[in-house]
């Protein structure tokens, strides 16, 4: 480990400030403050109430191990506030890592990234500062932003110089800290060497050199976009793979064991599921489906599209299967949904399939009793308001009721569970599989239905104690 102070292009000690202080920006600083005592950083954000959390035991973002190392750096050399300016004139290097959705209106609705965030950083940036400062890219971005991010500091001021690096986060949430620990590469794309090398001596402190891959802007910015394109094409493709074990009689978990014993395959990313959720993978390959488009190469485009496509119809089948086998109807069923997060580990539900399953159930007239152990009451309902809503953002009166009188949030699995006809398991949180399941089933209506989203609990057990089992891709 370099233990050297890390000194900036004009010789200054480096200073950090990073904007947006969401589930990238956070545990990224944090890993930053933590394994460089000598560089100051500073996470701002517009929201008041997210920064008080993350000065609080409670911080926003749930995530084994941040909290010691949030502990450890808070205070010290980590800082977290509001005064946007002030951290911006105190910094040599600003990140940016503000969040880029998908575009819900005008040109590109559906598919091109809303980058309002991203231009209000640069115009910020440039007119709170009055020295060099190379801005670094963290949010994921459609190729050639940093252009525009560029032309709107450079348009600023003539006497002060910015360097414009691209530096794409690879962290997975619920093993953010692990990956920022021993990441499998950094990658810092720039125009000037000066600049990149002054990035890279951050990361030096903890990460080999020879992990650090350095090149152009545009190849770093793509490069974000295509690993996550291929890893949810690793998901969509098993996901298509297990409905037709569901037809045939293969188990999808065994032809995923015995496909990623081929070297070129790999085990990795080949877990069936009820569809892939995350702030990312939908939106980054949305995100390249319109940049294909708009550079005319339609057949890519349709190509990458599918990947999302598979991941809808995932989704999709598995309501269906729910209504299908529980007689065609769940009117005025009690259904407990067990988890809500699109993953364990994380109380993020962005895109999380929990949310598209509970609206096509509720849809169905099903009563939902939903249980998630990180994910707040206020979180679930604002979801489902939001998606049940449609793009006007206003919800009916029919609505209304709908999930006034149909959803309700459980504080136990076991609570959720009580009286149900089903148990659909969305999220595979590991205290799932610990559950008391004679005495649930016990407290269940009969038949008493698992509709394991996930295949994390044991099938012949559940089928011993007298439960009717349903998992992805199994016969
Ligand atoms: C992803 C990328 O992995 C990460 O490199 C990038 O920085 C951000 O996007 P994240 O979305 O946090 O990370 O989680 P990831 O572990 O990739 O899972 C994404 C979704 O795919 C989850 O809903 C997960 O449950 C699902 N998944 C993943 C499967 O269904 N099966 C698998 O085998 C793997
Ligand atoms: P991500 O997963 O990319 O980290 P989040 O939504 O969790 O996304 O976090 C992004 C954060 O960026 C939010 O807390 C939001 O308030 C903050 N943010 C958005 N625009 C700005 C801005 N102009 N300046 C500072 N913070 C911002």
């Amino acid at each position: 480990m370099t233990t050297n102070t890390t000194e900036s292009t004009t010789g200054e000690p480096t200073k950090i400030c990073c904007l947006g202080a969401g589930y990238v920006g956070g545990p990224t600083m944090a890993m930053i403050a933590h394994q460089c005592p000598d560089i100051d950083v500073h996470v701002v954000d517009l929201n008041p109430e997210r920064i008080a959390a993350w000065n609080s035991e409670e911080l926003p973002v749930y995530e084994p191990g941040l909290y010691d190392i949030v502990k450890q750096a808070r205070g010290r050399n980590l800082r977290f506030t509001t005064d946007v300016p002030a951290a911006i004139r105190e910094a040599n290097m600003c990140f940016i890592s503000v969040n880029t959705p998908t575009k819900t209106f005008g040109i590109g609705a559906g598919r091109a990234a809303n980058l309002e965030f991203v231009e209000k950083c640069a115009r910020t940036i440039a007119e709170n500062s009055d020295t060099d400062k190379v801005v670094v890219e963290k949010s994921t971005l459609p190729v050639r932003t940093a252009e525009s991010v560029k032309r709107i500091l450079s348009s600023a001021s003539s006497t002060v110089k910015f360097d414009v690096l691209s530096n794409p986060e690879f962290l997975a949430e619920g093993t953010a800290i692990d990956d920022l620990l021993k990441p499998d590469r950094i990658l810092i794309g720039g125009d000037s060497s000066a600049a990149i090398e002054k990035l890279a001596d951050v990361y030096k402190h903890w990460v080999p050199d020879e992990k650090i891959i350095r090149t152009n802007l545009w190849s770093s910015e793509l490069s974000k976009l295509t690993a996550n394109a291929f890893l949810a094409q690793r998901v969509s493709s098993i996901n298509a793979i297990s409905a037709l074990c569901e037809a045939t009689g293969a188990d999808v978990d065994e032809v995923a064991a015995a496909i990623g014993t081929d070297s070129r395959i790999g085990p990795k990313f080949l877990k069936a599921s009820v569809g892939f959720g995350g702030s990312c993978f939908q939106k980054d390959i949305l995100n390249l489906v319109y940049l294909c488009e708009h550079f005319g190469l339609p057949e890519v485009a349709q190509y990458w599209e599918q990947v999302v496509k598979m991941n809808d119809y995932q989704k999709y089948r598995f309501t269906t299967r729910i209504v299908k086998k529980m007689f065609n109807t769940v009117s005025s069923k009690k259904i407990a949904i067990w988890g809500f997060a699109f993953k364990k580990d994380t109380n993020d539900t962005r895109e999380s399939a929990a949310i598209y399953v509970c609206r096509d159930l509720l849809e169905e007239r099903a009563k939902l009793t939903i249980f998630d152990p990180q994910v707040s009451l206020e979180q679930i309902r604002k979801d489902l308001e939001y998606l049940i809503a449609g793009p006007n953002g206003e919800l009916t009166d029919a609505e209304r009721h709908l999930l006034n009188d149909n959803v309700t949030v459980a504080k136990s699995a076991e609570e959720a569970a009580y009286g149900a006809h089903a148990i659909a398991l969305m999220t595979e949180w590991d205290e799932f599989k610990d559950c008391d399941f004679q005495s649930i089933y016990k407290s269940m209506m009969k038949p008493a239905f698992v509709f394991d989203g996930r295949n994390l609990l044991d099938n012949q057990m559940l089928a011993d104690i007298g439960f009717d089992i349903e998992s992805i891709g199994k016969p």
